[in-house]
């Protein structure tokens, strides 16, 4: 098959690198990738939601399968781009139509669709403008701390946890006033749920599901999960409070009636979905969704996949998703982040990055913010690199990657030291 992957972070290095190992593949091409998927297939410098220069790239080079990344592509309508236009129909796009994305693009809608299926999830009311006395209301009935949060997308900020009512007010009203753009016209008030998170991903055709390794990330930017909130600082799969009991209630209650609500509400949706799952006391609950592979989640499930991710996906492309099989790989896998200094606020670009070939075969470095320049690697974004290993257990995992942490050099990097800490 000669794929197609949209998008340049750790999380399409590291889909890239799995793919790439199945017989199946034949081509791969990034779009538009970044300096480590450029080692492992074709970049090409295209950006995930051209539609039109990807239909052109598409057929001038015999794509036949695409594999979408990022939630902007999906949220914008790639899946159904392909599947009107009769010259590229036929050629599969593993990711939801437009409206099944709206599981992340909209947390109305996602709330609203849970409601529907009875899938357990916090208490909530959506506001906008014309309904602002009811929001003030909802919150009085609340108790601290209160969470709010933006409708539509808000580059993983649109979420605000707030400890006084009187400030809540005042947030919700500035955010309908536009605090996220058109992102927060509508907001969600949700009820705060105390407990312990973790990530499920599943991928389905539509029909049938199977469930991928689960992992927990660290959001935060500071040790002991303080400080801003990030794009994620490190990853651990498997996750020890998610026994089989606590997964046998996730696919229960969650996996099987989402799945089967799409297929009743006729919504196309062949590809990833992220469960942002809170354990409460033992019971899960859905603290939100996504139409896509987290990052950097997917640094640590792609380790754990021992199945062919090309064969996978193949099934959900043709709908046999069932007849396939998928092993996991029974060791720890972690993933640490090095950052540039300063991120997630302002951060430099264009530094050098050193001690790449030092590291052990136990660490696979999946890049994120990078780019190559005159036979340099050079850093892009304020993540720069997951570094991954296996391990026996997470700690022995954890010690592989934080040595190939220190080995890997580029000026103002940092990272924790504690991800795993808390299980
Ligand atoms: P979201 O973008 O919806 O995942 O929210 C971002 C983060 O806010 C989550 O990962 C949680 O840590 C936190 N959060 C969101 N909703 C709630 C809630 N209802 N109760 C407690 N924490 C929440
Ligand atoms: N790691 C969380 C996310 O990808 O949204």
């Amino acid at each position: 098959m000669n794929i197609l992957l949209l998008g340049s972070g750790g999380r399409e290095h590291a889909l890239a690198w799995k793919m790439k190992q199945s017989p199946k593949t034949d081509r791969l091409y990034i779009a538009p990738g970044n300096a480590g998927t450029g080692s492992v297939g074709i970049n090409v410098p295209m950006k995930a939601d051209d539609f039109e220069a990807i239909k052109a790239f598409v057929l001038d080079h015999a794509i036949t399968m695409v594999v979408v990344g990022p939630e902007d592509p999906l949220v914008k309508g790639v899946y159904d781009f392909f599947k009107q236009d009769p010259a590229l129909a036929a050629i599969p796009v593993i990711g939801p139509s437009k409206a099944g994305a709206e599981l992340e693009g909209s947390k109305d809608f996602a709330k609203a669709f849970m409601q529907r299926h009875d899938i357990p999830t916090a208490r909530y009311k959506s506001i906008t403008a014309e309904n602002l006395a009811e929001g003030y209301a909802f919150l009085e009935e609340l108790n601290a701390p209160y969470v709010l949060k933006a409708d539509g997308l808000a580059a993983g900020k649109g979420v605000l946890i707030i400890d006084s009512l009187e400030e809540a007010k005042k947030e919700l009203s500035g955010m309908l006033d536009g605090m996220f753009g058109e992102a927060s016209r509508t907001v969600v008030i949700e009820e705060f749920l105390d407990g312990i998170e973790c990530s499920v991903f599943v991928v389905t055709d539509g029909n049938d599901y199977k469930i991928l390794p689960y992992a927990k990330d660290y959001k935060r930017i500071g040790e002991g999960n303080t400080g801003l909130n990030t794009g994620g600082m490190g990853a651990v799969s498997p996750v020890s409070f998610a026994d089989s009991l606590f997964m046998q209630k996730v696919e229960e209650r969650i996996v099987r009636p989402t799945v089967d609500g799409l297929k009743a509400e006729h919504i196309d949706y062949k590809g990833f979905i992220f469960l942002g799952l809170i354990s409460v006391k033992g019971e899960p609950m859905v603290i939100e969704y996504n139409c896509r592979m987290g990052d950097p989640e997917t640094e640590v499930v792609m380790l754990r996949i021992q199945s062919d991710l090309v064969d996978l996906l193949e099934g959900v492309a043709q709908g046999n998703l069932k007849e396939k099989t998928l092993e996991e790989d029974p060791r720890a896998a972690v993933t640490v982040m090095l950052v540039s200094g300063g991120y997630p606020e302002a951060y430099e670009k264009d530094k050098v990055i050193t001690g790449l070939d030092e590291v052990d075969p136990a660490t696979i470095v999946f890049h994120a913010g990078t780019k190559e320049s005159d036979g340099k690697i050079l850093t892009s974004g304020g993540r720069v690199i997951a570094v991954s290993s296996y391990g026996k257990d997470k700690e022995e995992a954890l010690l592989h990657s934080f040595k190939a942490a220190n080995q890997i050099r580029f000026d103002k990097k940092y990272f924790r030291t504690d991800i795993g800490f808390d299980l």
